[in-house]
């Protein structure tokens, strides 16, 4: 069955906000996991403006089901990754201007940094996924670094506002998903996903892991996490 992995970038954006200690994104993954997500998911950014060092330190040693550190294919986030050892790594663009992350990367335009980054990653005992777009070439440029999973980005899918435009974007997931099935890549997915844009994705099967942030923390404001966590997992899970 499906799993949730729970973004908790969003609590350290708040803390971040006031400079100060609360709310702690580290309390938000253990309630989290208790409500039922199967994965703790952070973005560890260059200009470290949610998550910082500490978070992921501390995140290691109390996640009990599976740590997956976004980050870009820098030679600071290697030497972190390789030292902190989470389960998972998803490497991901990464940009300083933007406010989340934008799209997919180019796996074809950056096949030898990607591929090294994988080889490092792998031999250090890490799982790597690859977040890339619904796009047959990136797939295929995604199995030739030797990554275990990719994770599709799913972001045109949720700002796509017309059912015939959502449509189009589901079929280029299920494509993308069963050529990576195929190839022998896991598939996850995530971005912009929500309440209602889950129903129809995960009704489609194939994607073993949702990472999914904003929309939970946003719903969590008003009903809690443990309630926004909980609506979430059975949704993925019953679809
Ligand atoms: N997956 C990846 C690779 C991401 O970069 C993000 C955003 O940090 C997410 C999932 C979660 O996206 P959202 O916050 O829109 O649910």
């Amino acid at each position: 069955m499906a799993k949730l992995g729970l973004n908790v970038d969003h609590i350290a954006t708040v803390r971040q906000a006031r400079g100060g200690v609360e709310p702690d994104p580290v309390t938000a993954a253990a309630l989290g996991e208790l409500a039922g997500a199967e994965g703790i998911t952070i973005h560890l950014r260059e200009d470290r403006r949610h998550i910082q060092d500490r978070d992921l330190e501390i995140l290691r040693r109390t996640v009990k089901s599976k740590l997956n550190l976004e980050m870009a294919a820098t030679q600071e986030m290697v030497r972190i990754a390789l030292k902190v050892k989470p389960e998972q790594v998803t490497l991901v663009p990464e940009k300083r201007q933007e406010l989340t992350t934008e799209g997919g990367l180019d796996v074809i335009v950056n096949l030898k940094l990607i591929t090294d980054t994988v080889k490092r990653l792998r031999d250090g005992g890490i799982i790597v996924s690859l977040f890339v777009d619904p796009n047959q070439e990136q797939v295929k440029a995604a199995n030739k670094t030797g990554a275990d999973y990719i994770e599709i980005h799913t972001g045109a899918y949720a700002e796509a506002l017309t059912w015939p435009d959502q449509e189009r974007e589901l079929e280029a997931i299920d494509t993308a998903i069963k050529l990576a099935r195929k190839v022998g890549l896991g598939v996850n997915a995530g971005h912009g996903l929500n309440y209602i844009n889950i129903k129809a994705l995960a009704a489609i099967g194939g994607i073993e892991e949702y990472n999914i942030g904003h929309s939970i923390i946003a719903r969590a404001l008003l009903v809690g996490l443990d309630r926004a966590v909980k609506d979430m997992v059975e949704l993925i899970k019953y679809a």
